[in-house]
């Protein structure tokens, strides 16, 4: 089909409005293929891919070990009969119970972000009979209503209000504004550890741990959504490694299936999930679990450890932010800041009209990047963590001429 076809398509029967935008923003390829780092489009044009799906794609586009896995699923039986057992979940389980810190032991398999969540506030409230949620501003939780309640941005909320009760937002790596709000109706404090879509923000050392003793000392819990910063993408298997905070739930999804398959886990402490105990049925779901989607986080885990992913995301995330920043300083007129933790970077820009410009710029290069969902002054930088230096100085030149020119036209934006 030719592009614009497909994307008249989309305009009649997906969006209008969306669809336009990403025209105006010189978006006309329609994808065919990816592999690793890049994505070909239907005229053979390649993009390296420093946006990976949002964060999903931690081990590359269809990643040999992860397809064959989910290939030997298929062939066998692929979506779970939901009565019988099966190998993939158990083996997943598993592993998950194993690489999470602290006592973090029972799963609960789901299929997105927002699932994970909508789940672990469901088990907060059954574990403490409580119903109040401390979140902080700008957070990004998902959008389904659970977790837009939780989520901090008015501009997605607002139109669906009223939403649930009981929730809080403090502002975000403010440690006395948290221990004000959290009491003994809080069920649960529910923090990133590092925010993404607010605009890649790296609280400091500390934050979470010490929000844990927060939401203990009022026996709450603490609630780590690591939809985003999980399994790999901050340079630990999770986000809250690198201050030594064990939460009594955890969200997981995006890179967990390995960019093959959507798959999520709710993870909990005995003690978290000692409702769900009890009540196995209270909270369930259809395709939950299945042996495709399990067989993909297995094998994903396995490749990560194999390929020492957790490492390489430090190491090219460390000298990639280096890079960003060198350009940073040549162009302080365009560039605030530069955060980030592993192969999570965020570059501030002065003003707003330049995330766009800056998309648009890089993408005209075959360079793919996004802004963050909270905060369009934000571009983030998510690449697969297995991209290779090469491959970093060559976005980094792209980047550079990009912002060049959005330095040109800084005046008019
Ligand atoms: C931290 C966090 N939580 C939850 C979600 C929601 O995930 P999903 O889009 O898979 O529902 C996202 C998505 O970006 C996220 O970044």
């Amino acid at each position: 089909m030719h592009p614009e076809e497909v994307m008249q398509k989309y305009e009649t029967y997906i969006n209008p409005s969306s669809t336009r935008l990403f025209r105006f923003m010189g978006l006309s390829s329609i994808e065919a293929q990816a592999e690793g780092w890049t994505i070909t489009d239907t005229e053979g044009t390649e993009f390296i891919d420093c946006l990976g799906g949002f964060g999903m794609f931690a081990v590359g586009h269809k990643h040999p070990k992860v397809v064959e896995a989910v290939e030997r699923e298929q062939r066998a039986m692929p979506m779970c009969g939901k009565v019988l057992f099966n190998e993939p979940a158990a083996l997943l389980a598993e592993k998950l119970a194993e690489i999470t810190p602290g006592a973090l032991q029972y799963n609960f398999f789901c299929n997105s972000g927002t699932e994970a969540v909508e789940g672990c506030l469901k088990v907060a409230r059954l574990a403490t009979g409580r119903r109040k949620f401390v979140a902080a501003k700008n957070a990004f939780h998902g959008k389904t209503f659970g977790s837009l309640t939780a989520t901090g941005r008015d501009m997605y909320r607002d139109p669906f209000k009223p939403l649930l009760e009981g929730f809080v937002h403090v502002p975000f790596n403010d440690l006395s504004a948290l221990e004000d709000a959290v009491d003994e109706e809080t069920a649960a404090v529910i923090l990133e550890p590092v925010q993404g879509e607010g605009g890649i923000n790296v609280p400091a050392d500390g934050y979470m741990k010490q929000a844990e003793e927060i939401a203990h000392k009022k026996g709450a819990l603490l609630i780590a959504d690591e939809v985003q910063t999980g399994i790999g993408r901050t340079g630990a298997w999770f986000g809250v490694n690198h201050d030594g905070a064990r939460p009594d739930l955890m969200a997981v999804a995006k890179a967990l299936g390995g960019g093959i398959m959507p798959l999520g886990s709710v993870v909990g402490t005995e003690a978290a999930w000692k409702g769900l105990i009890e009540a196995p049925f209270l909270h369930t779901s259809t395709f939950g679990g299945g042996q495709m989607a399990c067989a993909a986080g297995v094998a994903t885990l396995q490749v990560i450890e194999e390929e020492n992913l957790l490492q390489r995301s430090t190491e090219t995330g460390a000298y990639f932010k280096r890079g960003i920043e060198e350009i940073a300083r040549e162009f302080p007129q365009v560039i605030k800041e530069v955060r980030g933790r592993g192969m999570m970077i965020g570059m501030d820009l002065v003003k707003e009209g330049a995330g766009g410009m800056l998309m648009a710029l890089m993408i005209d290069q075959h360079v793919i990047v996004a802004y963050t969902l909270n905060n369009p002054k934000v571009i983030r930088i998510e690449p697969p963590l297995t991209m290779p230096k090469q491959v970093v100085d060559h976005v980094l030149e792209v980047l550079r001429s990009s912002i060049k020119q959005v330095a040109a036209a800084i005046e008019d934006l």
